[in-house]
């Protein structure tokens, strides 16, 4: 099985007499309340997706990965995770012990605080999200998430007593134990992870399939954290997931399971992201197509693809398998990408985001060539039920 990243699987949970001793213990603490993206990274870190985190970053960590893709020890580690304090919040001391609840109010755990600081949240944005495209802006997603926040964060490792409670999604939430575990059951030494915030249209299953030519098996891995609000909410896309998986895959070669984590809309460097978390959850390779958790045109199309050229070979386990544009080709009669067809553009079948989302509210199905017709029907039956819910 391969290795997690940093050579050991995180696991920050406590159970038992352990674990109520900690409720106990933090009933008596001052409470910072987590956001939704701070509470879902929580949960990645606790139960090791995000190995070796133990914690909120630090600042030293912090500084390093947004300066040079890398924890202060040297471990690559791409994008920040981090938790910021609300302003006007009291800002706790080194060494303290404080209680982390939920917006809901549910106690997680107990964090102790290594350090409180002031990050630069503009230089963060520019060396984290600005691309070959385009410098990130104010108006990248990014900003939306960042200038939300307080002006300091807090770093400091944790122990959790529950996670998150979800009403979504709980029977395919498998920790990275459970996934590995899984994986080994059923044989796969080779697992092929494919992320995605999206319905499955039939270029993200031509790079499934490919994939799985290669591969023991299929890890369809949708993230299902915040996304952006135009984005589709992750219950009607698990609903498509599992039309489109009962019909057109071997099951007994694919497995469904959700990532909980937010999306950045960070491109190169959350493509990174995605894939040591994929290795922590036992995938030995990992899709990476066209412009990658990329967004608007910050990105260059294949920038979440050469930036793991940056890394030492064996600095991460996890293999890419990179694809170029796949569409379907009329003049093969099938999906293709420029590598495999020699189409024109009048051969290949392509429709803008603007103009699905125009076909699907208005009721009408893509072209097969584009979507299965299973999935644009639960597309169709969400937008009218979306457009009847805020008439
Ligand atoms: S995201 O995480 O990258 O934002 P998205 O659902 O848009 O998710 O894409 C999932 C994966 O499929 C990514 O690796 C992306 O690069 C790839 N991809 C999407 N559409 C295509 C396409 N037409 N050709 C090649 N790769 C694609
Ligand atoms: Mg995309």
């Amino acid at each position: 099985m391969i290795a997690p990243h940093g050579g050991k699987l995180v696991n920050r949970m406590v159970t038992g007499a352990e674990r109520e001793a900690l409720l106990a213990r933090a009933a008596q603490l001052p409470v910072l309340v987590l956001n939704s993206r701070e509470s879902s990274d929580l949960e990645m870190i606790a139960v090791g997706a995000m190995s070796p985190l133990e914690g909120f970053m630090g600042q030293a960590d912090y500084d390093n990965v947004v300066a040079n893709l890398r924890l202060a020890n040297g471990t690559p580690w791409p994008l920040p995770v981090t938790l910021a304090l609300k302003d006007g919040e009291a800002a706790p001391e080194a060494g303290a012990e404080v209680a982390l609840q939920g917006e809901d109010g549910s106690v997680y755990g107990i964090l102790t605080v290594g350090d409180v600081w002031q990050p630069d949240r503009e230089i963060e944005l520019d060396r984290c999200f600005s691309g070959t495209g385009a410098k990130a802006d104010h108006d990248h997603p990014a900003w939306g998430y960042l200038s939300t926040l307080g002006s300091w964060n807090v770093g400091g490792s944790f122990e959790v007593a529950d996670l998150p409670s979800h009403a979504k999604h709980n029977d395919y939430r498998f920790t990275p134990e459970q996934s590995r575990a899984a994986f080994a059951e059923k044989g796969w030494e080779t697992v092929v992870a494919f992320q995605t915030r999206n319905p499955i249209h039939r270029a993200h299953e031509y790079l499934t399939k490919v994939a799985l030519e290669q591969t023991d098996g299929l890890l369809v891995h949708p993230l299902v954290g915040d996304t952006k609000s135009d984005d589709i909410p992750s219950d009607v896309r698990m609903a498509c997931y599992h039309a489109l998986l009962n019909k057109y895959y071997p099951l007994d070669r694919t497995m469904l399971g959700v990532y909980p984590q937010a999306m950045r809309y960070g491109g190169p460097r959350e493509a990174i992201l995605h894939a040591i978390c994929r290795q922590n959850y036992g995938c030995t390779h990992i899709i990476i197509g066209r412009d990658h958790a990329g967004v608007g045109a910050y990105y260059g199309t294949f920038d979440a693809q050469q930036i793991f050229d940056q890394f030492e070979d064996g600095e991460l386990q996890i293999n890419t398998l990179l694809f170029e544009h796949a569409f379907y080709c009329k003049l093969t009669g099938g999906m293709a990408s420029t590598k495999s067809s020699p189409a024109g553009p009048e051969d290949k079948i392509f429709l803008s985001g603007t103009k699905v989302r125009e076909m699907l509210s208005n009721g009408e199905r893509p072209p097969a060539e584009f979507t299965r017709p299973e999935v644009a029907d639960i597309l169709i039956a969400s937008y009218a039920g979306s457009a009847t819910a805020s008439a």
